[in-house]
């Protein structure tokens, strides 16, 4: 190859970069504003994450697209419409990912090597709750505004809302900084969760795809009463200008927010060495299941706040800090067909099959559907593109429906009139939610099951 050859492949290369970058920061941004602005995202945080990361190492390849509007360098989106809005004193960041061990040893390293020291710093790990981030303003003692993060330097007055969540103090008890910004998470526990979707589902109105979504949706409602039925909690992760007011560690902070009486995420820990720092993330990985809300992570900060200053931030995210995420629990993916098992007692068990696709550490074709009712009430159709989880060991289970992603032509899902194993009837027995073959004696996936159980 001559040289004209490899500059011309080279130009291609860079001119196909250029073209990818375009089209990450669009989709990034439209997911965004879904996440963000619509709570209803079309695409799971895993496939996310990807994203940005794809995004991100193009940018570091290609240093001559770097853009200051590039979704990589902001946080959050736009607020959503109806909503007072108010700049953030101190914008709302995000938390840069580490996604291995390899990821973490580079972060302690990266912050060492700012500090020029050689020792380890000390941090401290709590969990990333997978909520809605908000800041809390307290004047002479009082909370009077509460914001959401918005796009990181403006955020929406949700202050009515905020005061309808009873875990927030509406006042400071004496002895505390009485002109203070707390900041936290909004979140939902699992099983309440699952009742207000039981609930939702009742009532013909919207599901939500997991506890996040529920929790902003609920925060942010133009009516407070919605708001208010809801049943949203809140943890504090910090204070702001924690130094300022006169706090010499991000745990002695946490400590005063405790004594205040906010509640702060549990399973907290002062991490003194490397090995301490996997040991605690192995730790809370294997309780995750037991752990009554949401977590997508953990969080690492430095712990000394004089040391955090130092450090600062890069473009929207601190320098002193970093969220180490779990393997995702959720996925999107393609229901390609909807099977019908039958059972040992003959009924007929609705089951998804999926495009493959990796979740919890697994790779995932066949969800579980539950029966008819659940199908129908959350019309699930053949080709729609469907949010599936797999929490723990528990069998994966199709969550939601992406209706703005749902082809033309889908038809509503229908229970077959006759066993799909020997053709005999079924029946569904009013207020039951299971439909049964009626074939008990010779349906052969009745008698094969009750021989193989
Ligand atoms: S500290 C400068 N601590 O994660 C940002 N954030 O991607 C400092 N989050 O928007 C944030 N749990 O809403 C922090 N224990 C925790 C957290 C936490 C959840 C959220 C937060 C932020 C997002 C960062």
């Amino acid at each position: 190859m001559d040289l004209f050859d490899s500059a011309e492949i080279s130009l291609d290369k860079t001119q196909e970069a250029k073209r990818r970058i375009d089209d990450l920061r669009f989709d990034i941004m439209r997911h965004n504003a879904l996440y963000h602005t619509e709570d209803a995202p079309e695409i799971s945080d895993a496939e996310y994450d990807l994203l940005v990361g794809e995004l991100e190492k193009l940018e570091e390849e290609y240093p001559q697209f770097k853009s200051k509007n590039s979704p990589t360098q902001k946080a959050g989106a736009a607020p959503k419409r109806g909503f007072e809005t108010c700049a953030h004193k101190v914008p709302m960041l995000s938390l840069s990912n580490a996604f291995s061990d390899e990821d973490m040893k580079e972060f302690v390293i990266r912050i060492q090597k700012f500090l020029g020291k050689d020792e380890f710093i000390p941090l401290y790990g709590e969990l990333k709750i997978d909520g809605v981030s908000c800041a809390l303003h307290y004047e002479g003692g009082k909370l009077v505004k509460a914001l959401t993060r918005g796009d990181g330097k403006v955020g929406e007055v949700i202050t009515e809302n905020v005061m309808t969540i009873s875990d927030i103090p509406k006042e400071l008890p004496e002895g505390f900084p009485q002109d203070i910004e707390v900041r936290g998470e909004v979140y939902m526990r699992n099983d309440e969760f699952e009742e207000l979707n039981a609930s939702q589902t009742e009532k013909g109105s919207k599901v939500f795809a997991n506890a996040r979504n529920a929790a902003a949706g609920s925060l942010r409602q133009l009516d407070s009463k919605i708001t208010s039925e809801r049943p949203l909690k809140f943890f504090a992760y910090s204070v702001v200008d924690g130094r300022i007011h006169g706090f010499a560690s991000h745990s002695k902070e946490l400590d005063a927010l405790d004594t205040a009486g906010f509640a702060l995420p549990p399973e907290a820990e002062l991490i003194e060495d490397e090995v301490a720092l996997y040991k605690h993330y192995q730790r809370i990985l294997t309780k995750r299941e037991q752990i009554a809300f949401g977590i997508d992570g953990l969080v690492y900060k430095v712990d000394d706040l004089k040391l955090q200053v130092r450090l600062g931030f890069v473009a929207k995210a601190p320098r002193w800090a970093i969220a180490r995420k779990f393997p995702a629990e959720q996925v999107t993916t393609v229901l390609k067909d909807i099977e019908i098992q039958v059972g040992r007692t003959g009924v007929l068990t609705p089951r998804a099959v999926l495009e493959p696709a990796k979740v919890g550490g697994v790779t995932v074709s066949h969800a579980t559907l539950h029966n008819e009712d659940y199908v129908k009430d959350l019309d699930i159709r053949i080709g729609d593109t469907v949010f599936v989880e797999r929490a723990g060991d528990v069998i994966p289970k199709v969550r939601s429906v992406v209706e703005a992603k749902r082809p033309d032509g889908t038809v509503p899902f229908e229970m077959p009139k006759e066993c799909p194993v020997c053709g005999s009837h079924v029946v569904r027995p009013e207020g039951e939610a299971a439909t049964r073959c009626i074939n008990h004696l010779d349906c052969p996936a009745q008698v094969e099951a009750g021989i193989l159980s």
